[in-house]
């Protein structure tokens, strides 16, 4: 038996198993040996039960917003850079390891059954993150959110000029979702960016890869905006949380907002932000085709999954396949 020093073992392993390099991180008490070495304050409750992986624009801070307010679930900390969202899953955060991420959740008291959940919008289409949700959250319940495709683009689209993203800014909503292969690099990146979250059916599909149905729930963000009661009492519902919260109480229609806001006193609301809800211009008709074309083979697609998990067509999506 011979052997060399560890570095080198090291490297000859991963030059051996490549695949190997980028590490998974599993679930500490699914393994009797981390178990052992783990630190006796460290809890696998510290962990979230639930999490809200997006797509971006279609609703999630309000969404996380109604959820933290209820008394027996618990949001993410925010992080100093991307404010509510950590972000863990999907980017080199996942690299800073597991107890970076548990630093977002307050330790678990003994008698704590408080919901932990954190929301992070980009999940949703990330490539690896179900795959690496699943090795550490096994059991976490999963919450989708989906609004007319097209609709959802032409509001990233105006949520990255706000930003002042230079592309966004130097080229029209049409421009950007009709670029070609040939077009400038950073307009075909933006169109990406900006048209793959919506082909929700083929996101969907991926999660449900690595989870079963019944983990999974997808909210129709029009009912969401509509009638948030109806779906905080759904939602309530799937994810199982006791003491059922009547949200009539606590969420009210805001005229001058435009959207539901969060009652503060009887006759005082708090809304989300001047970035939520933003006014533009409506979409024009060539924009509305194009998205239409575009998305045509992907809603057919998600009409047949939704057929298949038994949720009910959105009206948005008969509507886009007429
Ligand atoms: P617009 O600003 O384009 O109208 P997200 O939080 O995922 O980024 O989604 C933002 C979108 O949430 C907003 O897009 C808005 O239409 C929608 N939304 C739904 N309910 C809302 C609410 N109660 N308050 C503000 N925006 C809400």
């Amino acid at each position: 038996l011979r052997t060399i020093p560890p570095l080198q073992l090291g490297e000859k392993y991963f030059h051996l198993y490549p695949d190997e390099v980028d590490p998974i991180w599993g679930n500490p008490c699914a393994d009797h040996r981390h178990i052992e070495i783990w630190a006796r304050n460290k809890s696998c409750e510290q962990l979230p039960k639930f999490l809200v992986i997006g797509p971006q624009k279609t609703g999630t801070t309000a969404l996380y917003t109604f959820l933290a307010m209820h008394p027996a679930i618990v949001a993410n900390y925010p992080s100093p850079d991307t404010f509510e969202e950590v972000q863990f899953f999907n980017g080199k955060n996942y690299f800073k390891g597991i107890d970076w991420y548990m630093k977002f959740f307050p330790v678990p008291r003994n008698s704590s059954s408080k919901f932990l959940f954190e929301k992070s919008a980009t999940y949703f289409e990330g490539e690896v993150v179900p795959k690496r949700v699943k090795a550490l959250l096994p059991n976490a319940k999963l919450v989708v959110i989906i609004i007319p495709p097209g609709k959802r683009a032409y509001s990233w689209y105006h949520h990255m000029r706000a930003h002042h993203d230079v592309t966004a800014l130097q080229y029209t909503f049409y421009e950007v979702i009709t670029a070609g292969d040939k077009s400038p690099r950073p307009l075909r990146d933006l169109r990406n960016k900006c048209l793959n979250p919506g082909m929700y059916a083929k996101h969907i599909e991926r999660w449900l890869d690595f989870f079963p149905s019944s983990q999974l729930t997808i909210i129709d963000g029009e009912d969401l905006r509509n009638d948030p009661v109806t779906i905080m009492n759904d939602l309530q519902k799937f994810l199982y949380i006791e003491p059922f919260y009547n949200y009539t109480e606590h969420l009210r229609y805001d005229k001058r907002k435009g959207f539901f806001c969060q009652v503060i006193e009887e006759d005082k609301t708090k809304c989300l932000g001047r970035g939520k809800g933003r006014i533009y211009p409506p979409m024009n008709e060539s924009e509305a085709k194009a998205l239409k074309d575009f998305y045509q083979s992907y809603n057919v697609a998600l009409e047949k999954l939704m057929t298949r998990l038994e949720y009910p067509v959105p009206a948005w999506l008969e509507d886009d396949l007429q």
